[in-house]
């Protein structure tokens, strides 16, 4: 062989060392817990043969507590792009074989060098975690490196989509780069997030928890609302990426993707015309009302299982993507509480930044009450929502079912808070609120003076009735310009469409600032 045959031999061979990471035995290990490694999770979640990877030959500069033995090649992170359907995304895959993923300074490195190259090229960066958390032998290194970490997510937070997996552990101030992120995925059963672990909880608080009941999927997606998707199989999380990243732009520059749609733009859905019940206090299914209007009824639910009383998902209307913010009556009425409006604030102002436009679909009848709510700020966290819909500049189309009162009128996109079209089927009741609560506001010396029972509910139902006429429906808004037009139910989606259509060069910026102080 010739010097140059086995130079190239002895890459062949480095690289072939460095693909196996931590080694077969601890890859068997990872196998064994369920678990893919870094490098078979790129494969599943790149197209195939795109992936380009940097930095395989970096090993750890540490050389306390026996670390000057072991320097593997890659030193426990895998990183480099691909593309997601042809499209450009960087990655970063932490290596459980390699010191159980730890986050070493050379480590963060590698994380940061990615994130740089993404923000350059303008291209969405995507981290698969699974890491016992700060490398313990590098010592203040390791923290060094995850502020450089946390540093960048920040600066890249609104220019590039960032979206970080959990796939196993992410404890401590690790947790902190997936919740500066803009999206988080949990595997069921094998990942966990939290602070502080169960051993920590117990000397502290004296609670008995498991790693699941504290930071597992199901805690983090229904009562947290930390994570917005679980999924079930490592499969299921990366199909989930892929699906995710089609409705997003690579950056806040580039417009929402358009998509071929398949779908018929002027599919008239006769089932809207009666999915309203006639009892204002019976539910319907908004998922049903979704389902009918998008293109070929799909889309992608974000925080499906938490704050159910609003429903937030990524839809396309003539392949045009969008963001819908929804109230599901179905569940506690919609009404708006703390953590509804902290979910769908959020999503409007990622919709908002990476220039998707907003679909909202109304039908609250208003702010939860009570001292659970006050006591827990409710006024504060309405009043992010309230913030995030006033400063979107994104085209923004509000359609109203049925109830719209009081402050959460205002706050679901009204035409009061630059909400561009707004539409109102002939069900909606646009007032300050229900008839119930008006009259015994109005009325309430007129019914305390009446003793007979049957004549005190014969007063209430006159006036009721009298302010239903009056105010149980769209009309008294149209009147003054509120509502653009009253439409007929199964036209929605062919009025959503054409709506879209004519704010697709819609150009509106807020004043220049530093930045704004949303209550946070
Ligand atoms: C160095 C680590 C490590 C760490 C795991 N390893 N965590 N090495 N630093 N933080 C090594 C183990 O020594 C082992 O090495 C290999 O990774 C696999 O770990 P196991 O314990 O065998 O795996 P498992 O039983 O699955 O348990 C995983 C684990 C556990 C739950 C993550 O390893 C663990 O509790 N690790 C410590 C977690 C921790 O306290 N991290 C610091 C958190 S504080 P070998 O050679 O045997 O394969 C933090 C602060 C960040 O992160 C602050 C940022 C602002």
């Amino acid at each position: 062989m010739s010097d140059n045959q086995n130079k190239v031999a002895q890459l062949i061979e480095l690289r072939e060392e460095a693909r196996l990471g931590g080694g077969q035995k601890r890859i068997d290990a990872q196998h064994a817990k369920g678990k893919y490694t870094a490098r078979e999770r790129i494969q599943m979640l790149l197209d195939e043969g795109s992936f380009e990877e940097f930095d395989m030959f970096v090993t750890h500069r540490c050389y306390d507590f026996g670390m000057e033995k072991s320097h593997t090649y890659g030193d426990g992170v895998v990183t480099g792009y691909g593309t997601i359907d042809g499209r450009l995304v960087y990655i970063f895959a932490q290596d459980f074989t390699v010191s159980g993923g730890s986050l070493s300074k050379t480590m963060s490195e590698k994380i940061c060098k990615v994130m740089d190259m993404a923000m350059r090229a303008g291209a969405p960066c995507i981290g698969l975690n699974d890491s016992g958390g700060a490398r313990i032998q590098e010592g203040v290194n390791a923290l060094a490196g995850y502020a450089e970490i946390f540093q960048r997510n920040v600066m890249a937070s609104g220019v590039i989509p960032q979206i970080s997996v959990i796939l196993g552990p992410c404890a401590g101030g690790a947790v902190y780069s997936p919740a500066l992120t803009d999206f988080t995925i949990m595997k069921r059963d094998t990942s966990y997030m939290f602070l502080t672990g169960p051993a920590v909880v117990k000397t502290v608080t004296g609670e008995d928890v498991t790693q699941e009941q504290l930071g597992g999927a199901s805690v983090h997606t229904s009562k947290s609302g930390v994570a917005d998707f679980a999924a079930s199989t490592e499969e299921e999380a990366m199909e989930l990426i892929r699906k995710l990243i089609s409705y997003i732009p690579q950056n806040n520059m580039e417009d929402a993707p358009l998509a071929p749609c398949t779908d018929s733009i002027s599919r008239l859905e006769d089932s809207l015309n009666e999915i309203i019940p006639d009892s204002p206090n019976k539910p319907y299914d908004m998922y049903e009302v979704i389902r009918a209007i998008v293109d070929n009824g799909d889309f992608l639910e974000v925080h499906e299982s938490f704050a159910k009383n609003v429903i937030t998902c990524f839809a396309r209307f003539n392949g045009q993507s969008v963001g819908i913010i929804a109230n599901q009556p179905k569940y506690m009425a919609g009404v708006l509480d703390i953590n509804a409006s902290r979910k769908a604030a959020r999503f409007v102002r990622f919709c908002d930044a990476f220039n998707i436009p907003l679909v909202t679909l109304v039908d609250v009848p208003g702010f939860l009450p009570g001292t659970g709510q006050e006591y827990g700020g409710v006024i504060t966290h309405g009043a992010k929502l309230l913030f995030a819909y006033c400063e979107a500049t994104v085209p923004k189309v509000t359609v109203t079912l049925r109830k719209s009162y009081g402050g959460a009128y205002i706050v679901m996109s009204s035409k009061h808070i630059r909400g561009d079209i707004n539409y109102a089927w002939p069900s909606a009741e646009i007032a300050v609120m229900g008839a119930s609560g008006a009259v015994e506001v109005l009325f309430a010396r007129e019914i305390a003076k009446i003793e007979d029972p049957a004549q005190k509910a014969a007063f209430i139902a006159e006036k009721e009735e009298e302010y239903r006429q009056k105010f149980s429906n769209p009309y008294n808004a149209a009147k003054y310009g509120y509502i653009d037009d009253v439409i007929e139910p199964r036209n929605t989606r062919f009025r959503i469409i054409r709506a879209l259509q004519s704010l697709a060069t819609k150009r509106l910026t807020n004043p220049a600032k530093k930045h704004s102080n949303i209550p946070l």
